[in-house]
């Protein structure tokens, strides 16, 4: 989704803003601007499709200067083209912009009739029109903002920037994130601290409705009702650069290979040799979830997928009954909520548009408390939920979520154990079992050279089917969503049980049919699901636990996997899925890391 930087600096800034754009491509974008001001003057370069292409023109038309605003527009209003990529500008006023103006419509007529005259088809241009509208009569960047915001309705991170006082960016938030990165003699601003990880690991991450002026040795923050305000100052001092691809071709392969490390640290230190940390979370959330009779699961994606899948694990550890919804539907539905219910919500990014405002309406809605389950730390999620337990699975790079989904799965099984404090004699095996799971995961990894052979048979093919039965069936929706998003392959997925009442008829030789097998109790129940399949000459793909049982044949192709606990065969089974998606699309020649029309963090609803 669209990406931010902004600079002002002693130094020129291009490089910056240009390498700052690069750090955010991973968010999905299909056009890229940028402004600078010199001697008073904007230099302004736009371009269609990737950074590199702005870099190209940046670069021929020799520009510089040391201020900045920077821009990669992900299209929702108007197709991507040069006129509607930001910086927009109105005379001595440019505007880069993330979110959606709901009231764009509006405004545009209103400055029609004042006589503005729009390039483009964007709702950011009103934005910039209605700024240079104020500053004409203010003179006053700040009075300008305040008045320009007041009449905004939807969801904005904005960065601003005059001809006239071209040592200044403004910003400012809602319902979009913004940070500002703090350097020696010069300031920056970006949607994402990884876009500034180059020059700085000092950000002030700001909150809802926040104003802030940056001059290169000034930072003025303002509240909503902009009185001035502290904002606490953050150091990352994590040294991992996640644009380095580590000599992987993508980062998807990367991010896949890096999984048994990732969940390792996503243990790491919260369990012991038999059970989980109790005080995990702290005391007083202990005293919380000790009282929990009810839990509701809230994400988008992947994350929904996860929640599924901890259902179980709520469920049947904890006794507790658990409610999974997807976040868009449950915004904007009655909810009835129970005495005791916790609020779970779960983001990858922490700053999903529609998990958000879940979490804003349960806020409203009388839960006992909110507990979100994310990879990013001081994201808004996290910011926003009454506690929090972070996945540890590192930056993520590639669209397709693949650590961020197996680390989730671990956290939650984490929050199902805490829930389970009363049956602490059955929490040992479990444990267990997560002790084992980073080597388990390892050893599956290894089937990848036989997985990307087999991948040659899925290149041609328009449709795939994926089947699971019980914890299963979420780990073939996430097999289906892979292949889907990246590859570009229709997928479904389908609990195996349901196969007979419709998608069976769907099933001839030119349908591959992917599966997946631990050995548990449905084992047989799906067995003679599959036999459907091969009886209407169905292609079958079987990942199987090695005691399964399962033979080859011609239309039979079987993945043998080790036996594996229960609780932790839905990360098991997850990892064949991603790499046979990984691997067919690369066959597919698709942009792997960055699909078309997706985005890594969909900050819009
Ligand atoms: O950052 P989040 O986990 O909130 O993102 C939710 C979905 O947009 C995300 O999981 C999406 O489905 C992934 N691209 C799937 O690979």
């Amino acid at each position: 989704m669209c990406g931010i930087v902004g600079a002002v600096s002693q130094r020129n800034v291009e490089k910056i803003l240009l390498e700052g754009l690069k750090r955010l491509e991973y968010r999905g974008y299909d056009s890229a601007g940028m402004a600078l001001v010199h001697n008073q003057k904007f230099l302004i370069n736009k371009a269609v499709g990737k950074v590199s292409a702005l870099a190209e023109l940046v670069q021929q038309s020799n520009i510089s200067g040391k201020t900045g605003i920077a821009h990669t527009r992900w299209a929702t209003h108007g197709i991507p083209s040069q006129n509607n990529a930001h910086p927009h500008t109105s005379e001595n006023i440019s505007i880069v912009h993330n979110g959606i103006i709901e009231n764009y419509k509006e405004l545009r007529s209103e400055l029609i009739e004042l006589g503005y005259v729009f390039l483009s088809e964007t709702d950011t241009e009103a934005v910039v029109h209605l700024f240079h509208y104020h500053y004409k009569q203010t003179h006053d960047l700040m009075l300008s903002l305040q008045q320009t915001i007041k009449k905004l309705q939807g969801a904005y991170g904005l960065v601003v920037m005059c001809e006239n006082e071209p040592d200044t960016i403004l910003g400012t938030r809602s319902g979009s994130p913004l940070v500002v990165g703090i350097g020696i003699d010069e300031n920056f601003l970006a949607s994402d601290q990884l876009a500034l990880r180059q020059v700085t690991d000092r950000f002030i991450y700001l909150e809802e409705g926040d104003v802030v002026k940056l001059r290169s040795n000034s930072i003025d923050i303002f509240d909503q009702s902009f009185s001035p305000v502290v904002r606490e100052e953050v150091v990352i001092s994590d040294v991992h650069d996640a644009a380095d691809k580590d000599g992987f071709r993508h980062y998807m392969l990367k991010e896949i290979f890096e999984q048994p490390e990732a969940i390792a640290r996503t243990l790491d230190g919260r369990i012991s040799h038999e059970s989980v940390v109790q005080d995990l979370l702290g005391e007083e959330a202990r005293t919380v979830l000790s009282q929990v009779t009810q839990v509701q699961i809230v994400a988008c994606g992947t994350s929904y997928h996860a929640g599924l899948i901890a259902k179980y694990a709520i469920e049947e550890w904890a006794g507790i009954p658990c409610l999974v919804d997807i976040a868009s539907e449950y915004r904007y539905r009655k909810v009835i909520v129970p005495d005791n219910a916790l609020f779970i919500s779960i983001s990858q990014s922490g700053e999903t548009a529609d998990t958000l405002a879940a979490l804003r309406k349960a806020k409203a809605s009388g839960y006992l408390s909110s507990l979100a389950i994310c990879n990013v730390p001081n994201s808004s999620l996290v910011r926003e939920s009454a506690f929090s337990l972070m996945t540890c699975a590192g930056v993520e790079i590639g669209v397709a979520s693949t650590k961020a989904f197996t680390t989730q799965i671990v956290a939650l099984q984490l929050v199902a154990l805490m829930l389970a404090e009363k049956r602490k004699e059955e929490h040992k095996s479990i444990v267990q079992a997560l002790h084992q799971l980073p080597d388990y995961c390892q050893r599956v990894l290894e089937l990848n050279d036989r997985i990307e052979k087999i991948s040659e048979h899925f290149v041609e093919k328009h449709h795939a089917l994926f089947l699971g039965r019980g914890v299963q069936y979420p780990v073939a929706m996430e097999g289906a969503l892979k292949l889907k998003e990246i590859s570009y392959i229709h997928a479904e997925a389908y609990a195996a049980g349901e196969l007979k009442h419709g998608p069976l008829a769907l099933v001839d030789s030119d349908m591959p049919v992917i599966t997946v097998a631990p050995n548990n109790e449905l084992l047989e129940k799906l067995k003679s699901n599959l036999e459907e399949v091969q009886a209407r000459g169905g292609k079958l793909y079987v990942f199987a636990d090695q005691s399964a049982g399962f033979s080859e044949d011609a239309n039979t192709q079987v993945f043998n996997l080790p036996h594996v606990p229960a609780c932790i065969a839905p990360i098991i089974y997850t990892l064949p899925l991603q790499l046979l998606s990984y691997h067919v699309a690369v066959m597919r020649g698709t942009d792997v890391d960055q699909p078309r029309n997706l985005a890594k963090s969909v900050t819009v609803e």
